[in-house]
């Protein structure tokens, strides 16, 4: 009995270190120590022997048993070992191989432009506010001074929701809304963007747009302040060189009204195709705060006054970055959006 016992851990060590998988390992375990295994087939010997001779062979065969759990235990662990090894080096990464580019997306360039606006404004002292694209007929209008009847409103083929509410045709609005919000608190300084609507489309006119209106109320706001603010603007915007003049014009939420020209950013003033030969691009709109409009702001117009400039973003964005049709702006074909990439506001 002895032998058998000894010749089973043989057995077990012969074949454990011949074993490949954990499957081989299980069916050793199986043979030699299993219900039906080899150590109960020994064992089953137990009753032919001598009283006295029970109690050591009982302990070798205990100690038998241990000892290929044992072995069982370590072969197991051994290959456990080897398949982590080999996980680990088919599974290896190598960080240092460059990564796979992934596709990025860039700022739209009016957005480019509004951020290069907000902070020309910022830096001057504005506060920056917005308000609702779905206005009523007496904010985006009447008190702008443009009554029911005014030829003005032809100018602006209005988006009507209902007789009274409509798609503001223009920033202005936020020009009374921020005067009675902050009113009669001086000095005002404020720009708004934001989108406008009106009944309009080709190359260079679309149903929706954007504008920035800018605007200061103190006490003795002057033409000069209008001009000095503008041209800081343009220079920032367009460079050091610019020129800007101011020719007549006539809105009716500002007297005297005035329409504002750049010197032309392609030719510089020589005359070129961009200026039409003028030397000159129109950017914007401006003037004086009517007292009217003032008034309806909650600004006494004998003790105040102010400026006031509404401007599209389209258009400086078309100068800007060269862009000839301003469905380009709007269609999101990647040609044009991928030439921004990496470009930061
Ligand atoms: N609201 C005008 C428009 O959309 C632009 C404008 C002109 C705004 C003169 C102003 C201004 O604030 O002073 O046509």
């Amino acid at each position: 009995m002895e032998e058998r016992l000894a010749a089973l851990l043989a057995t077990a060590r012969q074949r454990l270190a011949a074993a490949r998988s954990e499957d081989e390992v299980r069916q050793v375990q199986v043979d030699l120590l299993g219900r039906k295994g080899e150590l109960t087939a020994i064992l089953r010997g137990m009753g032919a022997l001598a009283e006295s001779e029970r109690p050591r062979l009982g302990k070798l065969a205990n100690e038998t048993r241990e000892a290929v759990e044992a072995l069982v235990a370590g072969k197991q662990a051994e290959l456990a070992r080897g398949a982590l090894d080999r996980r680990l080096v088919e599974e290896a990464i190598d960080v240092t191989l460059p990564g796979k580019p992934l596709p990025s997306g860039s700022l739209h360039p009016i957005t480019l432009v509004l951020e290069e606006l907000k902070d020309v404004f910022l830096g001057m002292g504005y506060d920056i506010a917005e308000g609702p694209e779905v206005e009523t007929d007496w904010y985006n209008f009447e008190a702008l001074n443009i009554p029911k009847d005014h030829p003005a409103r032809e100018m602006q083929d209005t988006f009507f929701i209902t007789d009274e509410i409509l798609l503001r045709t223009h920033t202005s609005p936020m020009q009374i809304r921020y005067m009675q919000r902050v009113a009669p608190e001086v000095p005002l300084r404020a720009v708004f963007p934001g989108h406008v609507y009106r009944r309009d489309e080709d190359a260079t006119h679309s149903p929706m747009f954007t504008q920035l209106e800018i605007l200061a109320v103190d006490r003795n706001i002057s033409m000069g302040d209008l001009k000095g603010t503008l041209l800081t603007f343009a220079r920032q915007l367009f460079g050091p060189d610019r020129q800007i003049r101011l020719r007549p014009s006539y809105f009716p939420f500002t007297e005297p009204s005035a329409e504002v020209d750049v010197s032309c950013i392609f030719c510089n003033g020589a005359g070129c195709r961009a200026c039409k030969g003028t030397g000159w691009l129109e950017i914007l709109g401006a003037g004086m705060v009517h007292p009217r409009v003032l008034a309806t702001g909650g600004y006494d117009p004998e003790k105040y006054s102010g400026f006031a400039a509404g401007l599209g973003l389209e258009r400086i964005t078309m100068l800007k970055y060269g862009f000839s049709d301003m469905r380009d702006l709007f269609t999101n074909d990647l040609r044009v959006l991928s030439q921004f990439k990496g470009v930061r506001a």
